[in-house]
């Protein structure tokens, strides 16, 4: 019998993503990166979906998840629609945030959005659940709360860069920086529940460190964390260091300028101090906390994390459109130059 792949319709709560869909969105993305390689592939990928139109919605300032997004749809030769700005949509005319959602679904077949506010992709969703043509939502980030397709090229980042040590299961993974306020880190924590016998090491400030709620899931999960503020103690243990910067947005009085940033900070001292086959990660935009002299290590994962990104969101539209066993039924023979 054919081995049944998981579905895919909205990407609110990373909580839903198991082990077994993550592997296949992990493997999804290799192959489709490995296809488009040649001008045939690109082709090939170009007419899996043109069929199809997306909207971004994107209220808060992004280039990364925005653009990757974007390329993605392009990748799959789907047209995409985009409001940036929120002065420029009829909300400034008083429209309710469920009524632009409910216009974006008249025209599109998926909305991809961030929203400066937590819970707002969740209420899209929510609201999509409940007319009759509902399309999938993708949460891009909502406001300090959850990033879940960053966790998942998270997860494929870390996924790769251990294919040749035992995968992500038995890993020491660092997260460091302003835990309190990045989403990312929250959203990764969440995914962890996957891994057998990973332990994390929260390395923050006091004032940043990782909320309650996510250390009541990795306890109820049975994932252990330590906490600490001693960056050149934690390092040596450490397969991954997951560096995020002072998210300063949210200050109410410039307070993350208190921070001492040296002590979070990654530089060519620190590198010294991790493992030859550690890395380090970095969901960018980066700050002071890793220093560009870094960039040229090996173990400096932050730029292909950042690609990883584009094939991840690709994998995540094919999956959601079920189109994922096109993919897999193609000959990559059929793609060589
Ligand atoms: C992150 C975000 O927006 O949460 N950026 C991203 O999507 N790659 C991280 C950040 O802004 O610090």
């Amino acid at each position: 019998m054919a081995r049944k792949f998981t579905t895919l319709f909205h990407v609110i709560d990373p909580r839903v993503f198991q082990r077994q869909l993550l592997d296949e969105l992990c493997a999804l993305a290799t192959r489709v990166r490995a296809i488009a390689k040649t001008p045939p592939g690109a082709r090939f990928l170009q007419n899996l979906a043109p069929d199809r139109r997306a909207m971004l919605y994107f209220t808060q300032p992004s280039t990364r998840t925005f653009l990757s997004f974007n390329n993605a749809c392009h990748i799959l030769g789907m047209r995409t629609s985009e409001i940036r700005d929120p002065s420029t949509s009829s909300e400034v005319k008083g429209e309710s945030f469920e009524d632009a959602i409910r216009t974006f679904s008249s025209y599109v077949d998926v909305i991809i959005m961030r929203s400066r506010h937590p819970g707002r992709a969740a209420l899209a969703a929510n609201l999509m659940d409940s007319i009759a043509r509902p399309v999938p939502v993708i949460n891009g980030g909502s406001g300090s709360d959850q990033h879940p397709t960053q966790a998942l090229l998270d997860i494929y980042t870390l996924d790769r860069s251990f294919s040749e040590h035992g995968g992500i299961d038995g890993k020491v993974i660092g997260m460091m920086g302003d835990l309190r306020r990045g989403r990312t880190v929250r959203s990764l924590c969440m995914l962890m529940q996957n891994y057998r016998d990973v332990r994390l090491v929260f390395v923050a400030p006091d004032q940043y460190a990782m909320q309650d709620d996510i250390k009541a899931f990795l306890a109820s999960h049975n994932i252990p964390y330590v906490e600490t503020a001693d960056l050149p103690g934690a390092l040596p243990e450490l397969d991954a260091i997951y560096v995020t910067r002072m998210q300063s947005e949210w200050d109410q009085a410039g307070e993350s300028r208190k921070v001492d940033a040296a002590r979070f900070s990654i530089g060519i001292e620190e590198m010294k101090l991790l493992k030859p086959e550690g890395i380090v990660m970095h969901p960018l935009p980066r700050g002071p906390e890793i220093d560009p002299a870094v960039d040229t290590d090996p173990r400096a994962m932050y730029w292909r994390q950042e690609r990883n990104g584009m094939w991840m969101r690709v994998a995540v539209l094919l999956k959601i459109f079920k189109l994922e066993i096109r993919v897999r039924e193609v000959e990559l023979g059929a793609f060589t130059v």
